[in-house]
């Protein structure tokens, strides 16, 4: 597995920030500041007017920007109003008051949003911007699970399109798995579509049988054990933390396994002086903004889908408007229920959302 560490970039860069090598002042200094040990200031003049033109155009569209914690640092920590995992973003897409939402994620992100504040506009930068889990299960398949295991309640990941919510008895994220299994109170559930999620649960459950599906993140399911005991070797000592979505052996050769915002608190409330996160590239280099003391090593793999958001087609989008994000009302209502449904689920670990920018 391929690692760098980015106390070691951070140190490198040093002495460079907010002058450009005549001596001038960089646009936004304050904002390329919180960037600085991921951005390198030769670049920074280049990315400055799109994050200039997003704060004017979020204030005349009445806009907010709601950013996945895998974005790149120079959304995540520049020109979003809020950022998070999957449940925190959900749970602040239901209470956004502006009138547009751009969702710096990917699509069934943007698409939860819609369900849950069907009054706004919300705007999906790049449609192309998927999801492996989400593109391995569709309507007919949870359908055909339903004939197969009558009776049997379907839970669905949020990692899935509307019309597979709609088919759904409650959602979860990999923050809420367990409560929402637990919350339904039966002996057999179907948790569907991340097979490593839902066999990582299942540790948590023992008390209840799930059955899952053959899905699988393209950008966890790459990690091994041998990428584990590599960084072992190599870092004595380190803290590792994987993300749900890795197979159960690299979740079980790790200290902490949790949603992308429950990684980010262990980190801060631990403090482990060398971590690494078995997971997307940015979530480090985010968290490492605001925690200079840590060393993060880091495993280097992006998720092509979140990446496929920049700052360029957040301007863009937010220029025209583009792409808004339409569900079918019949449907909408019905895939909405089971989101609510999971919102709805006490949680036995509280997550708060961070307001950006
Ligand atoms: P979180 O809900 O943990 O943020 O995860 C979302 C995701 O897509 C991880 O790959
Ligand atoms: Fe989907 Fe995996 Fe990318 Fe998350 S990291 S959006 S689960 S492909």
């Amino acid at each position: 597995m391929l690692t760098l560490s980015i106390k070691e970039t951070a140190m490198s860069q040093a002495g460079s920030a907010l002058r450009d090598p005549a001596g001038r002042a960089f646009p936004l200094p304050e904002l390329y500041e919180r960037v600085s040990r991921h951005v390198p200031a030769i670049e920074w003049p280049a990315l400055a007017p799109d994050v200039e033109a997003i704060l004017r155009l979020k204030r005349e569209r009445n806009a907010v920007v709601l950013a996945h914690n895998y974005q790149a640092p120079e959304i995540f920590h520049t020109v979003a109003d809020i950022v998070g995992d999957s449940l925190a973003l959900a749970r602040e897409a239901a209470r956004v008051d502006a009138d547009v939402i751009v969702l710096a994620g990917v699509h069934f992100m943007a698409e939860t949003a819609k369900l849950l504040n069907p009054g706004k506009t919300v705007l999906m930068p790049d449609m192309g911007a998927g999801c492996s889990l989400a593109d391995s299960i569709t309507a007919a398949d949870v359908r055909a699970l339903r004939a197969r295991y009558p009776g049997v309640p379907v839970v669905t990941y949020v990692n899935t399109s509307a019309a597979v919510k709609a088919e759904s008895d409650v959602c979860c994220t990999s923050g809420n798995a367990a409560d929402v299994v637990r919350a339904l109170g039966v002996k057999r559930v179907l948790m569907i579509p991340d097979e490593f999620l839902a066999r990582n649960v299942q540790q948590q459950v023992p008390e209840v049988e799930l059955l899952t599906w053959a899905g699988h993140c393209e950008v966890h399911e790459r990690f091994t054990p041998a990428d584990i005991a590599e960084v072992r070797d190599s870092y004595p000592g380190i803290t590792v933390i994987a993300h749900p979505e890795c197979p159960p052996e690299v979740v079980e050769a790790s200290d902490f396994s949790g949603s992308t915002a429950m990684m980010m608190n262990y980190v801060t409330e631990k403090r482990p002086s060398q971590v690494v996160l078995v997971t997307e590239c940015s979530m480090a280099d985010n968290i490492a903004v605001a925690n200079p003391d840590i060393e993060f090593i880091k495993p280097c793999n992006l998720c092509p889908h979140m990446k496929r958001i920049s700052l360029r087609n957040i301007r863009q989008s937010l220029k025209t408007m583009t792409h808004e994000i339409v569900v079918e009302e019949g449907l909408a209502e019905r895939a909405r229920r089971a989101v609510e449904r999971m919102l709805a689920v006490k949680p036995t670990q509280t997550v708060s959302p961070r307001q950006a920018a």
